[in-house]
């Protein structure tokens, strides 16, 4: 019987606790597992690194959410990122990726992947034709997209650019951090691997770093367990847990991001002391459309160009009270960054340098008021 998206996030991988009844799966804070017998270990548990009864519930729940069989947490976003990549490509092959990207995305392919063979080329993930002039028919191996892409909130048309990538022989791997599995599911609309920093939407509360792959295909799914446990970048026992305690909220907090962020996309827009404000959620928004076919809503997350330059950018973020200035984004509190300084600094230079002036904002759930309060006196 199929479940609801809620149904899933409280129960796929949850069932209670076969000796106890414990409601919620317990954190099996072990190492290792006492086996039977010589080449006996117990319903398959040997050694952590392997596998982790909390880690299993997660990772069942994850592959539940994206809606594919297989769904592997580890150490952080980048853990998972570094996993697949090593899993799929071989030194010789390309990859295209976003333009637009996460700076620590970015770092990962241009100072440690080419190192070893990997080439990259840089495309406009929201332009389909620029993807596929991109690609280089029989190397490109992997098409990587972010949608929507931090910082700028572009949106890539994951159906279309599934089928490019597939025409090309390569997989089409979709970062899903800032959608969350409730509001976009990548693998229905044809993506072959969704990737996520945990750390943001999912685990939701700003306390656990983490990250996911979910393959569409079991093969490749074996194949990215297998390269889990090899290179071992896993999740911990306690983070797991953490984790999956965030994502039993994760609908109810999506809604209420995107109420709020609609509130707050709405207040700046027009706004005397603010340019173009960029949330996929407004009509004027390039995405939209695309967005609104694939997305339940339009997300928490805003970024805007503020209108007195680079040093008001600067300022605004560093007058916000209730939003905290800090990296990160997705928790249950307001953020605000200045990604050109902060998240972004890594691509200063590069073609992903991002604009002096923009400023970024996590919409959290706080009372809506008081957040246009805030923004109201930090604009200045
Ligand atoms: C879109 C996106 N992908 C991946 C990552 C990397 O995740 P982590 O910081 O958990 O390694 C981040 C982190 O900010 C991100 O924003």
């Amino acid at each position: 019987m199929s479940h609801g998206f809620d149904t899933l996030a409280i129960h796929a991988g949850q069932d209670p606790e076969a000796r106890t009844g414990a409601v919620i799966p317990p954190i099996y804070q072990t190492s290792t597992y006492a086996q039977d017998a010589v080449g006996a270990p117990r319903q398959g548990y040997e050694y952590s690194r392997s596998g982790n009864p909390t880690r299993d519930a997660l990772q069942e729940c994850l592959a539940a959410l994206e809606g594919g069989p297989v769904g592997l947490a580890f150490a952080s976003g980048l853990a998972a990122e570094d996993t697949l990549l090593r899993a799929a490509c071989k030194p010789g092959d390309h990859v295209v990726i976003p333009d637009d990207a996460y700076g620590g995305t970015y770092r990962l392919f241009a100072k440690v992947a080419e190192r070893w063979g990997l080439a990259y080329t840089p495309a406009k993930v929201s332009d389909v034709d620029a993807v596929r002039a991109a690609i280089r028919p029989g190397v490109t191996r992997i098409v990587w997209v972010e949608t929507p892409t931090n910082p700028l909130l572009g949106i890539a048309d994951i159906a279309a650019l599934a089928a490019v990538a597939h025409d090309a022989g390569a997989l089409l791997v979709v970062d899903n951090t800032f959608a969350s599995p409730y509001l976009q599911q990548p693998l229905a609309l044809g993506a072959d691997v969704v990737v996520h920093s945990t750390t943001k939407y999912v685990g939701g509360h700003s306390d656990v770093v983490g990250g996911a792959l979910v393959a569409a295909d079991r093969g490749l799914g074996e194949e990215l367990r297998f390269h889990q446990n090899a290179m071992g970048a896993v999740n911990g026992p306690f983070d797991a847990w953490l984790t999956l305690r965030g994502i039993k909220t994760l609908g109810v907090r999506m809604d209420r991001h995107c109420d709020n962020a609609e509130r707050i996309a709405a207040y700046l827009d027009g706004h005397a002391k603010v340019g173009q404000v960029i949330y996929p959620g407004l009509p004027s928004h390039p995405g939209h459309e695309v967005a609104a076919k694939q997305m339940r809503r339009f997300g928490g997350m805003i970024s805007f160009r503020a209108a007195g330059g680079e040093e008001h950018a600067v300022e605004i973020c560093n007058q916000a009270k209730l939003f905290v200035l800090a990296e990160s984004l997705g928790g249950v509190e307001s953020l605000i960054e200045h990604p050109g300084r902060m998240t972004h600094a890594s691509v200063a230079g590069s073609p992903l340098e991002v604009p002096g002036d923009l400023v970024r904002l996590s919409v959290g759930i706080e009372t809506v008021d008081d957040l246009l309060a805030d923004l109201e006196q930090a604009l200045g």
